[in-house]
Order: C-alpha cells, then structure tokens, then sequence
C-alpha cells in the first residue's frame, strides 16, 4: 500500500498543482545555494499603450481591456502563420509545427478542436486540463461533461458545435497563462473563427470572454448580452454571447438558472438566423 513521507509529499504536490515533470533530471533544490537578496526595486518606465491591430471590435461600446502584447514575436509570426490557414485541418498542422508558444513544451498533446467544422456555432473555452491534455480533446473533463449536458438542454451537441479554447496547450498545473502565451495563440483562435465563419459564437467562461471582446469587464457583466464580434478578415460580425464557464457551474450550481435563459437566448438566435 502507498505511504510514507515520500508519498505524503508527492501527494502534496500534485495536490498544488505540480503534476507534471518538466524536466528528465531530478534537481534538489536544497543542495542549491540560497539565493541573492533581491536587487533594488526601481520602478520601469511604463510600456507606451498598444493597440493589437487585428483585436476584434465588440459592441455595445466601453473602454477595451489592455491589449495582449501584439509586438512579441512569436504572436507576430502566429498572426502570420495564422493568416495562411485556409482550413482547420491547415491551421492544426500549423500548431503542430508552430513554437512560438511555450506552453507545447510542458504539454502531452495538443488540444485543438471538437465538433463539425461546419458547425453554426462555435464555442470557445479557456484551456485544457489535465484530462484534456491526456486525451488532446477539448472539453472531455468533468466541465466538458457539463457542458455536453448544457448543449443537449438546447438540442445540441458535438456534431452541431465546434468546441474549441483561447489556449491549445495546458497550462502547467492549470496556472493562468501569461499574456505572450495567450498572445502566441490568439491568432489561432481567430483564424478558426473566421473560417468556421459561424452565426453565433459562445465564449465559455469570462478567460475567453475577456481574450475575444477585448473588454475590461468581468463575466458577471459580461454574460447573457449579445456582442458583436469581428476581426479585420471577416465579412459580417458574428452575434456572440458569454455564458458562465461549467466548471464554475460545478462550484457555484445556483448560476444554472441565469446560464439556462442565456442558453435559450442563444437557442432562439441559431433558429432566428437559418
Ligand atoms: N475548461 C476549458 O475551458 N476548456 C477545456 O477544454 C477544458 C476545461
């Protein structure tokens, strides 16, 4: 049977969120030298505002959010990659071959899309989690359950949607991810969009919300109202809605009620739109 401290500290890990070896070579850190006392703190200039050229326009109007860092060059040469893809099928083989994001390197597998590329409707989520990781399928995890069960209240399900996430590769321990890593793959996520070229888009959680309206608002304000999303490339807009993530419908089930009229609303708009 498992016990002892080994065990007891390796389960402490994963419990952190550390379940994953990033490197082939064990390093004891308390062989280490301790470190240097920290320098200075001087305060840097501040970075001159920048506005993404490609961020998407949504309505009703407010001060957008901060843009990604549009300058990095690995979001410059994933806007470049991206543009290229005529397919879904061109923009996986882009990601597979594609390093300008970090994150591949601590992940099992590339998590892309699910569903019917010719799909009316598109949802977009946050990031893989670890069983995501494992199977390189978005939204197969607990969440990805409720959210099968969400879609079937509306008589949906993978073979009417597109599932996909701002991010392709898990983040280690599920930590948040840092601007150039959501920057690398924006581009991405976009070109899908615009491809895909559905009549509604649903961002799955306020991550994706926030990543494609470019608003500053949480998802408390942000979901049941209908933007308009759109990038330089696409035609029209696409009517999009945000809807509370499922794995937060886990914790918080009382948010069910508001997430099924939203789920209703959106219901109406594909049979108002064929
Ligand atoms: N949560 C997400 O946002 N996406 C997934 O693919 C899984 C869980």
């Amino acid at each position: 049977m498992a016990g002892g401290p080994f065990y007891s500290a390796l389960k402490w890990q994963i419990e952190a969120g550390a379940d994953e070896a990033i490197g082939e070579t064990p390093v004891d850190r308390f062989a280490e030298a301790p470190p240097s006392p920290p320098p200075p703190k001087v305060r840097p200039p501040a970075p001159p505002r920048q506005a993404a050229p490609s961020a998407p326009r949504a309505a009703p109007s407010s001060p957008p959010a901060a843009p990604l860092p549009a300058a990095d060059p690995a979001s410059q040469d994933a806007k470049a990659i991206a543009a290229g893809a005529k397919t879904l099928e061109d923009i996986r083989a882009a990601l597979e071959a594609f390093d300008g994001c970090p994150l591949k390197r601590t992940a099992t597998n590339l998590v892309y899309t699910d569903g019917n590329p010719a799909a009316r409707i598109v949802l977009v989520g946050e990031a893989p989690g670890a069983e995501e990781d494992r199977r390189g399928l978005p939204f197969v995890g607990p969440a990805g359950r409720l959210l099968d069960r969400m879609l079937a209240a509306i008589g949906l399900d993978r073979s009417s949607v597109l599932i996909t996430n701002t991010l392709f590769w898990r983040p280690p321990g599920n930590r948040n991810p840092t601007p150039a890593e959501a920057a690398a793959c924006l581009p991405f996520v976009e070109r899908t969009i615009e491809i895909v070229d559905p009549k509604v888009l649903v961002m799955v959680g306020g991550t994706a919300a926030k990543t494609l309206l470019a608003r500053p608002e949480g998802i408390m304000k942000l979901r049941g109202q209908w933007f308009e999303y759109s990038t330089p490339a696409m035609a029209r807009p696409v009517p999009a809605m945000a809807i509370f993530h499922p794995a937060f419908l886990l914790r918080s089930p009382a948010q069910k009620r508001p997430t099924w009229r939203d789920l209703i609303e959106i219901r109406k708009h594909l049979e108002d739109s064929i």
